[in-house]
Parts: C-alpha cells; structure tokens; sequence
C-alpha cells in the first residue's frame, strides 16, 4: 500500500519559527512542491514592538503573488484583509498569518496560474507544519480564514456558515474562531452582497480583541 502523503518526517521536532521556516523549504510531504516557485511560511506581518503575535490567523494555501514573494496574504485577499483588520482595530504587529498548505496549486489558463483548492489529503499531510507554528508561537486564539483553514483544524463536518465568529474549545488548542476567507468577498456577485459580506467579516475580527485580553 502506499504510504499518504505527510509533512512529519521533514518538521524539526520543537523547532523555533525561524527553524521551521528555514526547514519548510525541504518538505516533500506531498506533490505541491513540484509546481510551486518555494514554500510561503507564516510570519508577523509587521514587527511587534515587544513579544511575539498572540493572535494567528490561517489562511487557505498562498496564491499566485505570495507563490512568487514567498510571504503570505501579500495579493489582492492580503490587501482586503488588510483594510478589514484595520477597520475592526485590530494591529498588524498582534497578528502571525499563515496558511494551511504552504504550497501554492494551481493549474494553467491561458498564461495565469489560477488557483486550484488543495484536496484533504493534501490539507492533511501539511497539518503537521501548522501544528508546529502553533507549538512554537503559542498564540492566545486561532482565527480560521475560510473551510479550507476551518476543516484542517476542526475536522471535515465542520461548518463554517453555521459556526462563524463562535469561540471554539479543543483540547490540545487554543480558542478558536472561524469566519469566512477575504477572496469569498471578493468574489460576491454584486456591489450590494459584498459590502454585506466585508461588515459581517469586520464583525466576526471585532470580536477578536476581548480573547486577546484573557
Ligand atoms: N489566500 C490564502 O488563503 N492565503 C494567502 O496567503 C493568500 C491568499
Ligand atoms: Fe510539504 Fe505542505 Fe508543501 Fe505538501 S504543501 S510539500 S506537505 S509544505
């Protein structure tokens, strides 16, 4: 039988998020490294003036600018998510954000590389990397970009429309969040259902602060 694809024999056991990030590089957990440029890592989107992030936000899998910059959340979703963390109060330099699958996927159309949503399987042999970032920066809360980031560390009945901005106890987890991803807000069909949608999320990062305090 065939062994499933797994990060784990590439993650240095207690690695320090500089280890872990030099390491990912090597992974050949499964097939994504192929037809990416590198592997997008999490990291403090801007310098904490004293400790480290703790709030971690996970997104689905790097796109096609953060595949070619090597830093996550840099592309058009980056920039929405951006102005929504600003909008509910929230400080760059208290967020880590990285994603569940640190290779990009994708398939061609025409000269694009248009994003490809990763299989479970594939969602599953990364676990082991976002396990370790959690091990390693400790974060108070967890908030879930989107089903994708949701199902990989909540399991696959998990439903973001009937959970979203509801805190999440786990065992073996800090209190989770899930809401939904920036791209599905900017995928909304009109002018109206996406300022419906960009308030609910500003809503949902609202709530952030009070689990920051605990
Ligand atoms: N979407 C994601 O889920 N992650 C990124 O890093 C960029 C876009
Ligand atoms: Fe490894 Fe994850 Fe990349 Fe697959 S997607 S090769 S498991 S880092």
């Amino acid at each position: 039988m065939k062994k499933s694809p797994n990060a784990e024999p590439f993650v240095p056991e207690h690695g320090t998020l500089a280890v872990l990030r030099n390491a990912v590089q090597q992974c050949r957990g499964c097939d994504l490294y192929r037809d990416a440029t590198q592997a997008v890592f999490g990291e403090a989107q801007a310098q904490s003036s004293k400790d480290r992030p703790s709030l971690m936000m996970v997104g689905e899998q790097p796109g096609d600018r953060e595949d070619i910059e090597g830093r996550p959340f840099v592309g058009p979703a980056g920039k929405l998510l951006d102005k929504c963390l600003e909008e509910a109060g929230i400080p760059r330099s208290e967020v880590y954000i990285t994603n569940a699958v640190k290779h990009f996927k994708w398939e061609p159309r025409g000269k694009r590389r248009l994003h490809k949503k990763p299989t479970p399987t594939e969602v599953r042999a990364c676990r082991p990397w976002l396990d370790a970032e959690i091990e390693a920066l400790d974060p108070k809360l967890i908030v879930c970009l989107g089903s994708t980031a949701s199902q990989a560390l909540l399991g696959s009945d998990f439903r973001v429309t009937r959970e979203r901005g509801k805190p999440i106890e786990r065992h073996g987890l800090p209190t989770v969040i899930a809401t939904v991803h920036p791209s599905s807000i900017l995928r909304a069909r009109t002018d109206e259902d996406r300022h419906k949608e960009k308030a609910n999320f500003i809503a949902d990062l609202k709530k952030v602060p009070e689990y920051l305090e605990k």
